[in-house]
């Protein structure tokens, strides 16, 4: 028996970089929002043993480095399952592009796995699964805004908010996410420079939590939950609570080390804001650079912008939680 399954990507609203663990891993604090782009993957159990990736595009590992490997080798033991596993990938998300393609794979693996063999794991289960493989995992068991806290495998949903146009460009550079953490940590550690004189991480991340907490406490004392697409602030201001959140201020940390060792970045975020994108932003590591549009005309125009600059650029939607859960199947 075999399903297929989209494994959906997502992008960063803010992202802040805390103190450097004992474990290796940094403290880490972001919003996590799904969209619509997705990769499809077919997951099946025949007669046999062991792990296959099946996938064309040859930077996606076939080995137990793969997430999907890893995730299927783990469910399979905590179903007490056997038979032979075999994940067929057709990647569209870009390879180390920020946008958690190969997490996402894996959720997807794990989701579909569980349907296949009929054995479906707990929900804690499950996040533990997902969180051993990789800390951008546990975010796709939830769906639409997610708060990521601890590495950014502990995960509480985020009232949900309306679709919002969005617009991602996928530059062909991939960023490591281990050596930019790296990098950031030579900045940190070398007291920053003229340019960069960065807060302690401890108050970073109170920062980024009081911006957040004020956020959803703001946008709820009006509407009582934010998303429910009535403005947040009242006075006939029509803007949704995404809106409310960026204008908040909040930054993804990477920037301050991507953005100077790939200038072309930088400059692709300012193509999106003087396209008319209320917000734009790298994601996670990057390389990839997306921007929020108030409306689909405009997202749309955006795109074709950065593609006469021979940019891979799409048109998109953010994915509430709720739709999420139901094209995950199809
Ligand atoms: O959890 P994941 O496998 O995605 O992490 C890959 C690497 O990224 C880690 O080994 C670590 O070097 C770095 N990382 C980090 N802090 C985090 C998440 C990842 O330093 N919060």
């Amino acid at each position: 028996m075999s399903v297929q399954v989209n494994s959906f990507a997502k992008i960063n609203l803010g992202l802040c970089i805390g103190a450097l663990r004992p474990d290796g891993f940094h403290e880490l604090r972001t919003v996590y929002q799904t969209i619509a782009l997705h990769d499809t993957l077919r997951i099946s159990v025949v007669r046999g043993m062991g792990i296959e990736i099946r996938c064309p595009d040859s930077r996606v590992p076939r080995d137990e480095t793969n997430t999907c490997y890893r995730i299927a080798q783990r469910a399979m033991d905590a179903a007490r399952a056997k038979g032979k596993v075999i994940v067929e990938i057709e990647k569209r998300l870009p390879v180390q592009g920020g946008l958690g393609g190969a997490s996402s794979n894996a959720v997807a693996t794990l989701l579909g796995l569980e349907r296949v063999i009929r054995k479906p794991l707990s929900g804690p289960e499950r996040l533990r699964i997902a969180a051993e493989v990789g800390s951008d995992l546990p975010l796709f068991l939830v769906g639409g805004p997610v708060l990521g806290t601890g590495r950014g495998e502990e995960v509480y949903p985020l009232p949900d908010l309306p679709p919002t146009h969005c617009v991602v460009v996928a530059p062909e550079i991939g960023v490591s996410t281990p050596q930019t953490f790296a990098e950031w940590d030579q900045i940190e550690r070398s007291g920053g420079n003229a340019k960069l004189t960065l807060p302690s991480a401890s108050d970073r991340i109170s920062v980024f939590g009081r911006t957040v907490s004020s956020w959803l406490s703001g946008a709820s004392s009006r509407t009582g939950v934010p998303g429910s697409g009535v403005p947040a602030h009242g006075r006939g201001r029509a803007e949704t609570p995404l809106l409310d959140l960026v204008r908040t201020g909040i930054e993804n940390d990477f920037e301050k080390v991507v953005f100077p060792k790939y200038p072309e970045l930088r400059q692709v975020k300012r193509v999106l804001e003087r396209q008319g994108a209320f917000y734009a932003s790298l994601s996670g590591s990057g390389s990839t650079v997306y921007g929020l549009f108030g409306s689909g005309s405009a997202a749309q125009r955006a795109a074709r912008a950065l593609r006469k600059r021979k940019l891979s650029a799409h048109a998109t939607t953010t994915l509430p939680r709720q739709q999420y859960w139901k094209m995950i199947f199809g």
